[in-house]
């Protein structure tokens, strides 16, 4: 038999799925992978099956590749009405399968072989993926840990004559960092010094914490026309099985994105887009709802965490939070002793670095959880 592709072999099967099979093993109480564990709200669903009831004969069939537009052109009016952001639903707002989706298109669309992407490590999984399905090479600067610094001077070092994009994540996952007014204005002198572009993934943009306000880095100064923003529902509506997604960025960048979508997976459910066109336009009341209920489980779960002698970090946004290994062990050791004597599962996230061993000091826990599930896994942890 011949061999697989190149590209291919180098890929391992993600630490979620290895942590959840264990967790399941050990019937642990699972804080590794980020999804809620309990049901999203009954307003959504009440939309949703208002929609799937299928006598609307349009939405069985294929939707527009481009996306409905009546969901492009409420993610539009979002844009406008939260961040004075104007994106045109025609030509730059593309309908994708979950941010992940967007993810890959844009890394096909903008990168060629040999090009290299700048992330920010630890780094949400894919990105390097993509990147490396581009045929093109993921170069990382660190956040550091425990103060979620960014060494500027080493991120300006890691653009070379091949430096095509950046890769942002803000809020950040797993950090739980919020980028500030003045760390985004550096990021965005320095793309604009080197001519990158900047893909900028913001799924968790509605859940920042303690009256830190989202900043979007398309609404620094002259950089919409080289910022990929990217978001999804999955996050901000507690579904992330709904898989709905978008890209936003310029026309011509748009179009190149459209094409690879295009021959990927052509388009994206059509009832669900119908159906979060309309939540999306009703939602003002439900995201202050929402961000002041993780902010409640965030608080509750971090003095959880201290009072049963462990030291997290107290995320600012995300529904992660990161915690120090109290005993030396490295992440993955610590993980799996976790779930098998505590019976709670964790994500060791020294798999989302390239350069840094900082990861291994530290595990991941996801607390978009319900008040019993997080009660229960602190009691476990005590
Ligand atoms: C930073 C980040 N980006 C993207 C995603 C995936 O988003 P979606 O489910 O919309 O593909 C995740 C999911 O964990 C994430 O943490």
């Amino acid at each position: 038999m011949k061999e697989l592709s190149q590209k291919v072999s180098s890929f391992k099967d993600s630490i979620f799925a290895t942590i959840s099979r264990e967790a399941v093993e050990n019937q642990a109480v699972n804080l590794g992978q980020g999804f809620p564990d309990f049901p999203g709200p009954q307003w959504i669903i009440d939309i949703l099956k208002s929609t799937y009831h299928y006598e609307e004969n349009a939405s069985q069939q294929y939707a527009p590749f481009a996306g409905v537009l009546a969901l492009r052109e409420s993610v539009s009016r979002q844009y406008l009405n939260k961040y004075s952001i104007g994106y045109s639903p025609e030509d730059e707002i593309t309908i994708v399968n979950g941010a992940t989706e967007g993810i890959f298109c844009t890394c096909l669309a903008l990168l060629n072989p040999l090009d290299e992407v700048i992330v920010l490590e630890p780094f949400y999984d894919s990105y390097k993926s993509s990147i490396e399905l581009a045929g093109a090479k993921a170069i990382a600067s660190t956040i550091n840990l425990p103060d979620l610094s960014i060494d500027f001077d080493h991120l300006e070092k890691c653009v070379s004559s091949k430096t095509k994009m950046l890769i942002l994540n803000n809020p950040h996952n797993p950090t739980g960092k919020v980028f500030t007014l003045e760390e985004l204005s550096k990021i965005s002198i320095l793309a604009q010094k080197h001519d990158l572009y900047v893909l900028s993934d913001e799924v968790y943009e509605f859940l920042t914490f303690d009256e830190r306000a989202h900043l979007p880095l398309a609404g620094i100064k002259e950089m919409k026309e080289r910022v990929i923003t990217i978001s999804s529902v999955g996050k901000t509506f507690g579904m992330t099985g709904m898989k709905i997604g978008w890209v936003c960025a310029n026309e011509k960048i748009s179009h190149a994105i459209r094409l690879v979508h295009q021959f990927n997976t052509f388009s994206v459910h059509h009832p669900s887009q119908v159906a979060f066109a309309k939540v999306i336009d009703q939602s003002d009341y439900y995201l202050q709802q929402f961000k002041e209920t993780y902010q409640q489980k965030r608080d509750f779960f971090f003095s959880g965490l201290q009072k049963a002698g462990f030291s997290p970090l107290k995320s600012e946004g995300t529904y992660f939070m990161m915690c120090s290994i109290p005993n030396g062990l490295d992440d993955v050791t610590f993980c799996r002793e976790l779930i098998k004597s505590k019976k709670v599962a964790s994500i060791p996230p020294s798999s989302f670095y390239l350069n840094s061993d900082q990861g291994k000091k530290y595990i991941r826990f996801c607390f978009a959880k319900k008040d019993e599930t997080l009660s229960l896994a602190l009691k476990n942890l005590s």
